[in-house]
């Protein structure tokens, strides 16, 4: 925890909201110093009352009485609001230095980190501070002074009565503290019982076509029983807790208030007090009750803030493996590429051994090999996702260690297996929601590629809205759009990790005019499952077990007899190797 606040992460974020932080402190002093005032003014109307003095005065006592409630009500409510969008503005400056981290970090951390994690770092951990920020300075802080406050006033009234509230209020922080944990752990139990639960049904529904093709849906049910248990028994014992606890609390108080009602009844009858200060006695020991509970229970929270800290601030510290190089520049146009003696693995087990490779500018070389023979893998060295363990790949004779990032990967086109589209419009997916590319520019880019009649099929054109709730794209249509947002970047080099599903003609057709056009004074790099794709190639090479098994121009290999692509090709097979 101490770490976490010695690097100054509080402190990074709080400062530029000072002026929040202090209208905040001057806030809460004021509602306290309200608050702690009121029972004392009470205590004169009572003491006022008995001594019969003019209804004048008692009114103007009365009417003090209520100016101040009223405005220690104003005051927690302004409180609040300024905590909240104290804790929201300093959050959120770091929920954006996440974001932006997240973003930079290498795609090895992306595979070693689900999405479903990286969320809770930067929203889940990132709320539980702000609500640190909040509750930290309003509950524990204002609390604590409070309570402070109320001790040192019951002191000042008589020395009995403050040594007997300070001695409860220990005692009940105390107990208080130990039973909130029991209650908090309880509750937390639940919580994980419920996400489990909502874990399972996300899993299942997002899975319900394999599930019912499977005939497994009444197992799944027999799971949901199972979680069900889980989070009716840990949700019972949970609210039992919290029940036990504030009826406990409330017996506790019954107690604190009885014991100051005794001691001011003896002190009010041998004269030491007035009635009057008996009254604001027992107010004030009611008025331990909401800090004291506060204190108890925030304790908890506070310990899941810290974890937050902690675990906000080693992502931050997070480095990425793969940083610019010192900016060489690659040549224009068409870029020749040169896979060097590569050696690579992504953990221990090598991926790709000894694999060399050199293909000239403008000409297309065609990659088969059997699932796992690391094609893909291929892809990621030329875009730099990874560095390569031996050897080097150049890019137009440039080491792609020594060009800048942005640079490489502007010239570097690629189309994944698995094309990713965002909820958004057909516009928004072309442009990756570059606001500054003009209608024309993406309706011309369409034209080239052969795709004004298939734009012309969605509903909307350019406004049709895809991902999620929108219009569903087959496989093969959601290719297409990457093969234009390709286009639109106008790379050197192109590297088309195709999918491995099979497609409708019709849209295999445009697939394959698409293609054509993109790898038009281009160099390109295509992973090919289907006979088409591999056609277009001037030469293939067929990877096995991370090795180049065979290389070789199209029409040579197609014509040995003994060649595996000869075979396959006979097969009707490129992509399977079988
Ligand atoms: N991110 C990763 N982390 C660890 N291992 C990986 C990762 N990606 C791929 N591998 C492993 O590397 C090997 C090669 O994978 P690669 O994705 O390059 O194969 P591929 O030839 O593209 O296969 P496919 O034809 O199925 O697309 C496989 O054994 C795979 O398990
Ligand atoms: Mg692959």
């Amino acid at each position: 925890m101490s770490s976490a606040f010695d690097r100054g992460l509080l402190t990074t974020y709080l400062r530029p909201q000072l002026r929040r932080a202090v209208l905040l402190a001057v806030l809460l002093l004021a509602g306290i110093a309200l608050q702690l005032a009121n029972p004392l003014i009470a205590r004169s109307f009572i003491d006022g009352a008995q001594a019969g003095r003019p209804s004048a005065q008692l009114l103007r006592l009365a009417a003090m009485f209520t100016t101040v409630a009223l405005a220690t009500q104003v005051a927690t409510i302004a409180e609040t609001y300024v905590a909240v969008d104290l804790g929201w503005r300093a959050t959120n400056a770091l929920r954006v230095d996440l974001t932006r981290r997240v973003l930079e970090l290498d795609y090895s951390f992306h595979t070693a980190h689900n999405p479903g994690e990286l969320v809770e770092r930067v929203d889940g951990d990132v709320s539980a501070i702000a609500g640190f920020f909040s509750r930290f300075v309003v509950h524990v802080l204002g609390n604590a002074v409070f309570l402070l406050g109320v001790v040192a006033v019951l002191l000042t009234v008589d020395w009995r009565i403050g040594a007997l509230m300070a001695a409860f209020a220990a005692v009940a922080l105390v107990v208080m503290s130990r039973a909130g944990g029991f209650v908090g752990r309880r509750s937390r139990l639940a919580r994980v019982a419920a996400g489990s639960l909502s874990g399972f049904l996300e899993e299942r529904l997002g899975g319900l076509a394999d599930l019912k093709a499977c005939g497994a849906d009444a197992y799944a049910l027999g799971e949901l029983h199972q979680h069900m248990d889980a989070r009716y028994a840990t949700t019972r014992s949970s609210v039992l807790a919290a029940s036990s606890f504030s009826a406990s609390v409330s017996m506790l108080f019954v107690a604190g208030t009885g014991a100051a009602l005794v001691l001011g009844a003896a002190l009010a009858r041998s004269g030491a007090v007035t009635v009057g200060t008996v009254f604001a006695v027992v107010r004030y020991t009611t008025m331990l009750r909401y800090p004291l509970e506060q204190l108890s229970r925030q304790m908890n929270s506070l310990q899941q803030a810290a974890g937050g800290i902690v675990r906000v601030r080693e992502l931050l510290d997070t480095e990425r493996q793969i940083v610019d190089g010192p900016g060489a520049t690659l040549p224009s146009g068409p870029l020749s590429f040169e896979i060097d003696s590569v050696t690579f693995a992504y953990g221990k087990k090598p991926v790709l051994r000894d694999v060399s490779l050199r293909v000239e500018a403008g000409e297309v070389v065609g990659v088969l090999g059997r699932t796992g023979s690391g094609k893909t893998t291929i892809t990621r060295l030329l875009f730099r996702l990874h560095d390569v363990g031996a050897g080097a790949v150049r890019i137009g004779g440039v080491d792609v260690r020594s060009a800048r990032l942005d640079e490489l990967r502007s010239r570097v086109g690629l189309v994944t297996q698995d094309v990713q589209l965002f909820e958004g419009t057909v516009r928004d997916n072309l442009a990756l929601f570059d606001r500054r590319v003009p209608d024309e520019r993406l309706l011309a880019v369409l034209s080239e590629l052969g795709l004004d009649e298939w734009l012309g099929r969605l509903s909307e054109g350019l406004d049709t809205i895809l991902g999620s709730g929108g219009a569903g794209l087959s496989a093969g249509e959601g290719q297409l759009v990457a093969l234009a947002r390709v286009f639109l970047a106008d790379p050197g080099i192109v590297v088309l990790d195709e999918a491995s599903s099979r497609l409708d003609p019709a849209t295999e057709r445009l697939l394959d005019r698409a293609v054509t056009r993109l790898l038009d004074g281009r160099t390109g790099v295509v992973i090919a499952h289907r006979i088409p794709t591999v056609d277009r190639a001037d030469r293939v090479v067929v990877l096995e077990g991370g090795r180049v098994v065979e290389s070789g121009s199209r029409a040579d290999l197609a014509a040995d007899p003994g060649s595996r692509f000869a075979g396959l090709r006979r097969l009707g097979l490129t992509g399977a190797l079988a």
